[in-house]
């Protein structure tokens, strides 16, 4: 195992899309930011200094970061900020993972440009548990602003309205060829007839889930969230931001140029528009003619695609080599997650109200410690424990809703004891609006152990769990009105945020964390905070 050290400068950098420019901030002046390579086993070091006016930390989104949460990086959860002019270095060592994962600021909207790839390779000599490909290439989905997009979620939240969306989504950066500037720039990928290639796909955008696919070529799912599932192939890849996929993908024509395609899911059904971000795939020999006989993915439904793509992840476990997923419960949770509104005097829109998100009807409210922080040092007033295990008030979460759709304010967290056992199903509520949210749960590897419609039923739903091999993530939808459950053990002390990955849905408050306590053993504790620590 290697140590392995890198640099990230945070600066501001002058960048064209679109047709306009503008200033962003980025890491090492590159949009996406530099690609991170590691071994399972590697310590990794990130020096960041923060060369921009903003307040910065940076999330390795997935790493499990055993023991060492001052390394996970959500700002007032683990650390304090890196204020302009500081730096502070990330060190952890990655445990029992191997795949692909990605890296992004965790501070207000800066995710947005600051973000990229995360590839972990296996130990040297274990081999993929699939034929090695000819070649990887990272392909970062993301989001282009003509505004900043500081100034958008700031407007938002002064109207107490919807945030605006974004102009364009990106491929490794490039809207590509549909958008309204003609000379805007496209990522190529070149390949070689009759050679298969491993495409390392992660979704980075702040706000929307995104549809995958390449003109005439299927796909075939090897490893999600930086974890091998059975191989399947599909047109389409659904990807919600925070996630990661590995597809292969066979060059099995001779010659010529295919449309390569990321759109937003609300897009129903599938098609090219003016917000698809587009690229293209050459055959040798292809790459410097005009692009002119690009063939266009068929649009299909939207719906139906997605349920189909997500009912096909299954990891490599069978019947005779069940997945780890714990069977006795210790926590058995139930979450409402959905929007709801809180009083706004000041709102000029909105009738004197805003739109707020919450789970189990708190609107988590950020503190201006680092929740870690008071924990370890006992730091009193910071957050209560209370964070509720059931809905205060049962309702037809998938039905019209409660008259009164007023959240309760709170730094709540939940509390397990270490090693304990986690059962959570997360309910989507039709309150306001029925929308799907991709929650990520830092620290941790879940299992996906069942998906409904409607309205989880506690009776006759858990008999269809799928405890044999559920796929395990770190990010997962939960199906707009519809429901969620994963299982994990709480092995990892420390504090660990839990929100849904749509931007605008953390803000609004769509987020908690769960406290996880010491254990007795010497390596059950969290390690000691290093001294560079950002201070509040
Ligand atoms: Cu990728 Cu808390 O985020």
């Amino acid at each position: 195992c290697r140590v392995r050290r890198y640099k990230f400068d945070v600066v501001m950098k002058n960048t064209t899309r679109l047709c306009s420019s503008k200033p962003i901030v980025t890491v090492n002046g590159r949009f996406p930011g530099p690609t991170l390579y590691a071994r399972e086993g590697d310590t990794v070091l990130v020096r960041v200094v923060n060369k921009v006016k903003y307040n910065v930390s940076i999330h390795w989104h997935g790493v499990r970061q055993l023991r060492t949460g001052w390394a996970d990086g959500p700002a007032y959860i683990t650390q304090c900020p890196i204020q302009p002019g500081q730096n502070y270095v990330y060190n952890f060592t990655i445990t029992g993972q191997r795949g692909t994962l990605l890296w992004h600021a965790h501070i207000l909207w800066l995710r947005s440009t600051v973000h990229g790839g995360f590839v972990i390779l296996p130990k040297r000599g274990v081999p993929y548990p699939f034929p090695t490909p000819h070649k990887e290439v990272v392909v970062v989905l993301a989001e282009w602003w003509k505004s900043d997009t500081e100034a958008v979620i700031n407007e938002a939240l002064k109207s107490g309205l919807a945030p605006n969306v974004s102009d364009a989504h990106t491929i490794n950066g490039q809207p590509g060829a549909v958008s309204n500037c003609p000379s805007q720039g496209r990522f190529k990928l070149a390949v070689d007839s009759g050679k298969t290639y491993m495409l390392r796909l992660i979704n980075a955008a702040l706000n929307e889930e995104l549809f995958f696919k390449i003109a005439g070529h299927q796909l075939t799912v090897v490893e999600v969230d930086a974890t091998y599932v059975k191989p399947f192939k599909t047109d389409t890849v659904l990807i919600a931001p925070g996630q990661t996929t590995n597809v292969l993908v066979t060059a099995n024509k001779n010659t010529g140029q295919y449309l390569v395609a990321a759109s937003p899911f609300m897009d129903a059904p599938i098609a090219v528009d003016n917000r698809t971000a587009t690229a293209t795939l050459h055959y040798s020999g292809t790459l410097g003619s005009s692009a002119t006989t690009l063939t266009k993915p068929t649009p299909q439904n939207a719906t139906a695609v997605a349920n189909k793509f997500i009912n096909s992840l299954r990891s490599l476990n069978s019947q005779k080599y069940p997945a780890n997923v714990p069977s006795k419960i210790d926590h058995s949770l139930f979450f409402t997650v959905g929007l709801g509104v809180n009083p706004c005097p000041t709102c000029k829109a909105g009738n004197g109200s805003r739109v707020v998100a919450s789970i189990n009807n708190v609107t988590f409210v950020m503190p201006t410690t680092a929740l870690l922080q008071a924990h370890f040092f006992n730091i009193s007033g910071v957050f209560t424990t209370d964070f509720p295990a059931n809905p205060r008030h049962v309702f037809n979460y998938t039905g019209s809703g409660p008259a009164n759709l007023q959240t309760t304010n709170g730094t709540k967290v939940y509390r397990l004891k270490y090693n304990s056992t986690v059962q959570l199903v997360m309910q989507d509520t039709g309150t306001i609006a029925p929308e799907n949210h991709p929650v990520h749960l830092h620290g941790f590897n879940f299992f996906v152990v069942g998906r409904g419609l409607g309205n989880y039923n506690p009776k006759t739903d858990p008999q269809n769990f799928n405890l044999v091999d559920p796929p395990e993530r770190n990010t997962v939808g939960v199906p707009t009105g519809g429901w969620t459950a994963i299982r994990f053990r709480a092995d990892n002390p420390g504090v660990w945020f839990m929100h849904c990955h749509l931007e605008v849905h953390t803000t609004w408050g769509l987020k908690m964390a769960f406290l996880v306590d010491n254990g007795k053993g010497p390596d059950e504790s969290l390690l000691p905070p290093p001294s560079d620590l950002p201070k509040c």
